[in-house]
This record gives structure tokens, sequence and C-alpha cells, in this order.
């Protein structure tokens, strides 16, 4: 249990217009923050306003990225409850992250708690207006003055929040995705599997090229075949051929995405043929080229589901389901969505109340 001190602000600022929030462009008025040193565990845990931080230029994490984030959101129940929606899962995925980073493992109960806590001093700004959400954004960074490469003795543990709308421009629209084919996101035994920031980095590249031609967003292949679909930029994908769905399997190189799992979960208990298993590029166009191809979605917790319209591989287009939302994908947006807001029975457990 940490004991959390509270300072709160003496300037709190003006709310954003919660129609026009976009994802990710205001932060409110505290954060979270506690440090670690080797020895010591984690210490100092506390909630002040939200403001600069000042940081040494030989600060390990600007030279060598150790650094771990997570993403998850509060929402806004029209009964006036703050849920959050299976924070157990990021505070897990987190210490997988650490581990494969060499950073510090944090008590999942600590990350809840102090979740919670940083929810509870700004709740007044989690956005009420449907499909808004408070977005959170727990990370840590090696805090170490050197430039010698080794693991941190010392880390920072921060909580921002940022009130969102829609991650993509085109909101619970279909959007239309690139297929990578010459730049690669992982490969087992690297970092694929860890939410960390280089394997952002090095995918915008890519997401660049992607904008550039007219799309939204990339579908990674697997880094040594260059054949196997992996996952989308900032989501996990499933494709629905023939009544059956599939995406990938948890193998190292993909994030296990809490909404990827939950969408499975969901599949299941609909009595839907939902496979986690290998599949190619060349069969999602075949099935494309022949009629089977029937819904394609990304699913994450910015993007919650996202609907695939079309995907452009090597100049071959596939248009899904005519660029309409599929009806299976509907179906879990509407359940996954009624289930975070509150507005669904939760009978698989996955809210908890702040
Ligand atoms: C999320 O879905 O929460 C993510 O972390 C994706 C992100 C990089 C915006």
């Amino acid at each position: 249990m940490l004991d959390i001190k509270i300072t709160r602000t003496s300037n709190p600022q003006k709310k954003p217009d919660s129609k026009n929030l976009g994802f990710g462009r205001y932060f409110t008025d505290h954060m979270f923050v506690m440090d670690y040193t080797d020895g010591r565990g984690w210490h100092d845990a506390r909630i002040v306003p939200y403001s600069n931080m000042s940081f040494d230029p030989a600060t390990m994490v600007f030279h060598y990225a150790q650094e771990s984030f997570e993403g998850l959101k509060a929402y806004h129940a029209d009964d006036g409850r703050i849920l959050l929606f299976r924070p157990e899962k990021n505070a897990e995925r987190l210490n997988r992250t650490h581990d494969r980073l060499c950073m510090p493992e944090l008590p999942v109960e600590d990350f809840i708690q102090a979740v919670k806590a940083v929810v509870s001093v700004d709740r007044d700004w989690i956005p009420t207006e449907p499909g808004t959400s408070l977005y959170i954004r727990p990370f840590a960074i090696a805090t170490d003055i050197a430039i010698g490469v080794h693991p941190s003795h010392t880390y920072k543990f921060i909580i921002i929040l940022s009130p969102v709308g829609a991650y993509y421009p085109e909101g619970m629209n279909p959007v239309k995705i690139y297929v990578e084919d010459e730049y690669v996101r992982a490969v087992k035994g690297g970092t694929g599997f860890a939410k960390c920031g280089g394997n952002y980095a090095a995918s915008v590249k890519s997401q660049d090229k992607a904008n550039a031609k007219g799309y939204t967003q990339v579908l990674w292949l697997d880094g040594v075949h260059r054949k196997y679909i992996e996952e989308v930029g900032t989501m996990n994908v499933f494709f629905k051929i023939n009544g059956e769905v599939l995406t990938a399997p948890i193998e190292g190189s993909i994030l296990p995405g809490v909404t990827r799992d939950s969408c499975i979960q969901l599949l299941k208990k609909w009595g839907v043929p939902v496979s986690e298993r290998r599949f190619t590029i060349d069969e999602l166009m075949e099935a494309a080229r022949a009629g089977k191809l029937e819904e394609a979605f990304g699913s994450g917790t910015a993007a919650v589901i996202s609907p695939i319209g079309e995907l452009n591989f090597e100049g071959e287009i596939a248009t899904i389901n005519g660029f309409k939302i599929g009806e299976l994908t509907q179906k879990l947006y509407d359940t996954l969505t009624a289930i975070q807001w509150g507005k669904a029975k939760d009978d698989l457990g996955w809210t908890t109340e702040i």
C-alpha cells in the first residue's frame, strides 16, 4: 500500500471543449510521480500539480530509451460512477515490459492504487460527452545520469491524464490500412511484446509513408518471413474470413492487447469461431479476392474497435465489406463500450469502480 502525498494545484486550468478533444492534446491539473532507487525500492509516491520536469541532459532514458508506458482509460458512467477497465492487465503487462527492459517491477496493487488516486484528484476532468473518456498514461523512465550502457539504478514512474475523444479522426468509421513490406516492427526475442517507446519510434517512418499515400495506419508483417500478419500501428488486428475470426498469436513479437484479449473472450462467449494462429498476407488477399474476407477491425485502448475498410498490399486494393462497418465489428464495439461506460451488466467482472 502506497503512502501518497497529495499537493493540489492553486492554479486550475480551464477545461477544453469536450466536443472537440481529439486524442492526447490536453492534460489535466495533476500527475502522479514516484521514484525508485536500487536498495530502497519505490518511494516518495506523490500527486503534484502537472508541470514541466527538469532532467540532466545525461539522464539515461534520453540516450538508450530504457522506458515503458501503458494506456488505459477512466469512463464516466451515466449514474456518476467512475470506471476503469481491467487495470490489473495493464499493471501485469507493465511488469512484463519492465522484466524485458531490466526495470524494477511495480506491485499490481500499487499501480492500481496510484491510478485510482490521481484519477480521483482530477475526476472533474473526466469528460461526459458520448464516446469521450480520460486516457491514463502511466510510464517509467531510467533516470541515472550516465551514458555508459547498463540498466539504470534509479527510475521515475509517472502517470499523466488526458481527456480524449476518438483516436482516429475517422471515429468509428472504416480506416484504410497500408500493408508494410519495407520496414519491420519486431522480431521474436526483441521487444515487440513490450510496451516501450522504442517500438513506436521505429514505426513512425512507416506510418508517415502510409499517411502520405492516404492511409491511416500500417499493417505489420512478421520480421523474419515478411508474410505473417502481426498487428496494426496502434492496434491488434482481427480478420473474419468465411465465418472464422483470425488474429495473430501471442508469440513474442506482437503486443498482448487488453482489448484484444477482451474481444477474444467475448467472441468465445458468443460462440463465434475465433483462432489465434499464424496466417499470411497471401491468405488474406486470396480470401479478399474470393469474397471471403467478411470483416476486419483493429482493437486497442486508444482506438477501441476500429473497422478496417481497405487494405493496400503492393498496390493491390482489397475493399472489405463494401467499406462499411461489419456486423460483428459493430457488436464488439457496442458490447465493449457498454461495459466500459457502465451501461451494460458487467458479467465478466471487467470494470473496477473508483
Ligand atoms: C493504447 O491503445 O492505449 C496505446 O497505447 C496506443 C497508443 C500508442 C496510442
